[in-house]
């Protein structure tokens, strides 16, 4: 069974169609084009993008290949897609397909919101990651030696394709990943999901059907909910960003080859929980409920912060995208399904951060 959700944002409204298997009859849900570039990584060629370009039918379709993992999202990258795209006579009528994780999903966005000024894209995630969250809600972008995510835009796509088989080659690790962004969800905004994911979670880890199809339907419900709120991050959208604002600075300071984005964000959120347990901003059951999810993934999210780690950390978050003046952006748990943003200046978040 195919579920469709709708991004209802006026002229640019956009289905989010989820279901098994899909993958193969994508040509008939997208827009009919003469030109289509099929942007992914080198796995996710191997295991999808060259059966997909051998049956594609109807249109010409141009694979560009990447290298896979988040040292390709880079300008570098862009220049060489975009190069290659006017190479090839690509013309504004023509669309994009970007099949894989964040990595191929942001690069390939970014790509298609400025190359020839904006060309339509399509968004087919095949992470977990990218199924729940960064396929949904147009944020694009590359990330720069100096911080994450640094330099992008909003730009949303035409339709998002979700073929939940895809998880089936995902190995366990990024599977783990994508779960530290559904957590998130439940933290942020929903208790009862939050409930949902402690009696499920193995049965998530194993992909049992019907379980992850309406895992990941929630994840995408919860996340039109709040970009068709707050499209442009203005205010309501920052929720989104619970366990980001460390997360994003140790990306940073690993050179982004240690931890995978979501292993970072679990770290992230581990924190962060604690940080709002310290100002009192939520009690010790829900810090350990919180805790023990996070635990329950798999992953181990303990992190040694030594006092240079601490100050390599304190020295990204200064450059986080949602600080305001000389105060450091944190969006913390607040009880069930509530979030706070707090803003704390460099010395009290050290403060803050020795503490735990
Ligand atoms: P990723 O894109 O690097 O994918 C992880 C790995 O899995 C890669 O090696 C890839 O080749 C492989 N892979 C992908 N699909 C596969 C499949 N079906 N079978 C086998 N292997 C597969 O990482 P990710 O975790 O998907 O995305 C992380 C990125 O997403 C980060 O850069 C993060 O900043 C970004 N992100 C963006 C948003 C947004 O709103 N735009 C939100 C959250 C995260
Ligand atoms: N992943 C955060 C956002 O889309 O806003």
């Amino acid at each position: 069974m195919i579920q469709t959700l709708e991004i209802n944002l006026g002229t640019r409204r956009y289905p989010i169609r989820i279901g098994q298997g899909i993958l193969a009859g994508l040509s008939s849900c997208l827009d009919s084009r003469a030109v289509w570039v099929l942007i992914t990584d080198e796995t996710v060629d191997e295991f999808y993008g060259k059966e997909l370009v051998a049956k594609w039918k109807g249109s010409t379709i141009h694979p560009i290949i990447l290298p896979p993992g988040e040292g390709t999202k880079t300008f570098h990258q862009v220049e060489t897609i975009v190069s290659r795209m006017l190479d090839l006579n690509v013309t504004r009528d023509s669309g994009i397909i970007a099949l894989g994780g964040g990595v191929v999903g942001d690069v390939a966005g970014f790509c298609a919101s400025i190359y020839l000024r904006g060309i339509a894209y399509v968004q087919v995630p095949t992470t977990l990651l990218a199924q729940v969250d960064s396929s949904v809600g147009g944020k694009t972008g590359v990330n720069l030696p100096q911080g994450k995510n640094t330099v992008g835009s909003f730009y949303q796509p035409e339709a998002v394709v979700i073929d939940t088989e895809t998880l089936s080659t995902l190995p366990r690790r990024h599977l783990i990943s994508g779960l530290a962004e559904v957590i998130k969800y439940g933290v942020i905004l929903d208790y009862d999901f939050l409930t949902y994911l402690q009696r499920n979670i193995g049965e998530i880890l194993s992909l049992q059907p019907g379980v992850i199809e309406d895992v990941i339907t929630r994840c995408c419900a919860l996340k039109a909910e709040i970009v068709i709120a707050d499209e442009r991050e203005a205010g309501l959208r920052k929720v989104l960003n619970y366990g980001h604002t460390i997360a994003h600075a140790l990306e940073a300071v690993t050179a982004y080859d240690t931890y995978t984005h979501g292993e970072a964000v679990l770290i992230g959120m581990q924190f962060e929980a604690q940080m709002a347990r310290e100002l009192g901003l939520i009690k010790p059951d829900y810090l350990n409920e919180i805790q023990s999810l996070i635990q329950a993934s798999g992953f181990d999210p303990r992190l040694d912060l030594t006092a240079d780690l601490l100050e390599g950390l304190l020295g990204k978050m200064t450059q986080d995208k949602k600080n305001r003046g000389d105060t450091i952006s944190f969006i913390l748990p607040a009880g069930e399904g509530r979030t706070e943003e707090v803003l704390l200046t460099k010395k009290e978040a050290r403060g803050l951060l020795q503490r735990l």
